[in-house]
């Protein structure tokens, strides 16, 4: 499992920030939930216009986390107890007050006037919708300095960077092999899908931009084992998917459909709507894996659904105003479903079952809620409620031991993490059904989306024993197994 956490909010209150040495503190309590690994959102020095997805130096930490010694400190106590980190890195653009910026924006003859996107008009790449229209209405900026506009996919705060200049793509790799060579494991792509424009295209996923990302993976395997490559790139599969290419690529993308398609599986009983998010793609490359998360820090991401389900969604996820941003449902995991422990439990063990890494944003393992008055997506990042966490630690009954519970199932069941997943027909369009195996090894998985009880069959003639993997006990299956309503099921087949 992957953990997602946000420096600031993790060990910090809403007045003080939370730094590496608050979060080395606690890493022991990530252990003991069951995490595999940290996937850190950007930790640099920043303005904070894109709460750190501006960085101002890609090579060191923002003060208020503490010194690059301090992460130097946390990473090797990180390793000491198992856990890899994953730093996010951020590479279709900068802060305005990086210094590459500064100096393009100084002069149109500086040197690195074309490591970012300048026009003499704001006319290029017409039609290229506006990511935060909540802030933005034009993807160009006019730049008084030089009388020029450039270009930027997010806030103004953001220049592009130009990936045409081969001395950009050179920097960037100076920057992974800096964070590879202190030890990190790997990297969360940002906004993969935006690195290069194109007149007359999307400017997204464009082939040059697949080209970078082969040159990058060579630089990273070349110079350092073991590492990953993590995806962000937000769309339908079909689009997600070439991030893997031929195993040549990146290892891991992030499945957005997934966590849209499970949310309205729910509002609408339809276990079919999860079912389809794993057909028309050709299945992945060896070694390579979706990142499957229910939330993250951003809104949840609605906009490749039809427009009859996008409403469906919002009908059901968004009632007040202010809960959608954007193309997006800004809401927390647990308050998103209606603080309901069935269904918050159902989606958690959905991610920790279908085939691909479950990754957990910080306080959904102790159902942490929101704070809508906060602006934009701060009210999805609040401070981690310790006292909480500690609280549920001690309760056998709560969400977070149950969570730790499913964690370790998964573990001692390597068949639910690599296994082969073929999905079966329970012949009851509310339930899910599928088999995971791996080396004689076989799990069957059964989640029924509806609200009664619901029987799914077992694709066999004749009641077998099994393997409850929840409770440890052998019991009787019959061809028909009866589920109540928002439950899951994991059974081991004999071999
Ligand atoms: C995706 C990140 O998840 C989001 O938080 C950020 O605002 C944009 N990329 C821009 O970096």
């Amino acid at each position: 499992m992957i953990y997602e956490l946000r420096v600031r909010s993790f060990t910090g209150t809403r007045e003080r920030s939370g730094d590496f040495r608050g979060l080395t503190r606690r890493l022991e309590y990530l252990k003991r939930l069951g995490a595999d690994c940290l996937w850190l959102i950007p930790i640099h020095p920043s303005p904070l216009e894109d709460d750190g997805y501006d960085v101002a130096d890609y090579c060191a930490v923002h003060p208020d986390y503490g010194t690059l010694e301090d992460f130097k400190a946390f990473l090797a106590e990180a390793h000491r107890l198992g856990l890899k980190v994953l730093m996010d890195l951020v590479l279709n653009h900068t802060s305005e007050r990086h210094a590459w910026f500064e100096e393009s924006r100084s002069s149109k003859e500086d040197p690195k006037r074309d490591w970012y996107v300048w026009r003499k008009d704001n006319t290029g790449y017409s039609g290229i919708g506006v990511i935060f229209r909540n802030k933005e209405s034009d993807n160009w900026e006019w730049d008084p300095r030089t009388g020029e506009y450039y270009w930027h996919r997010f806030y103004k705060t953001q220049p592009d960077l130009n990936f045409e200049n081969p001395e950009v793509v050179e920097a960037t790799l100076d920057v992974a092999d800096f964070w590879l060579g202190l030890g990190v494991d790997g990297f969360r792509l940002d906004a993969i899908h935006c690195l290069y424009e194109k007149e007359g295209t999307s400017c997204e996923h464009l082939p040059e931009t697949h080209a970078y990302l082969k040159k990058l993976r060579r630089f990273v395997d070349g110079r350092h084992e073991g590492k990953v490559l993590l995806a962000e790139t937000v769309g339908s599969t079909d689009k997600i998917r070439p991030y893997f290419s031929g195993g040549d690529e990146c290892h891991m993308a992030f499945h957005f459909p997934l966590a849209a398609y499970l949310f309205y599986g729910l509002a609408t009983e339809d276990a079919g709507a999860v079912r389809r998010c794993f057909e028309g793609f050709d299945p992945l490359p060896e070694d390579c894996a979706w990142g499957f998360m229910l939330r993250n820090h951003d809104d949840l991401a609605i906009k490749f659904l039809t427009e009859e389900e996008r409403s469906v969604m919002k009908r059901a996820y968004a009632p007040k105003p202010g809960m959608v941003l954007n193309d997006g449902i800004r809401r927390r995991l647990s308050p998103l479903l209606g603080d309901d422990p069935s269904d918050v439990r159902l989606a958690h063990a959905l991610i920790l079952s279908l085939p691909g890494s479950p990754v957990l944003y910080y306080g959904d393992e102790i159902g942490m809620g929101e704070d809508l008055s906060l602006p934009d997506r701060f009210g999805l990042r609040t401070p981690m409620d310790w006292d909480e966490a500690e609280r549920q630690e001690r309760d056998p009954a709560s969400l977070l031991s149950w969570l730790r519970k499913a964690l370790s199932i998964r573990k001692a069941h390597p068949a639910l993490v690599r296994g082969e997943c073929r999905f079966l027909d329970p012949g009851n369009p509310k339930v899910l059904a599928f088999e995971r195996s791996l080396g004689g090894r076989k799990i069957l998985a059964f989640f029924n989306l509806g609200r009664s009880t619901e029987r799914a069959g077992t694709g066999m003639t004749e009641r077998v024993s099994v393997g409850d993997l929840w409770t440890g006990e052998t019991r009787g299956l019959d061809p028909r197994v009866p589920l109540p309503p928002r439950s899951f099921s994991w059974f081991e087949l004999p071999g």
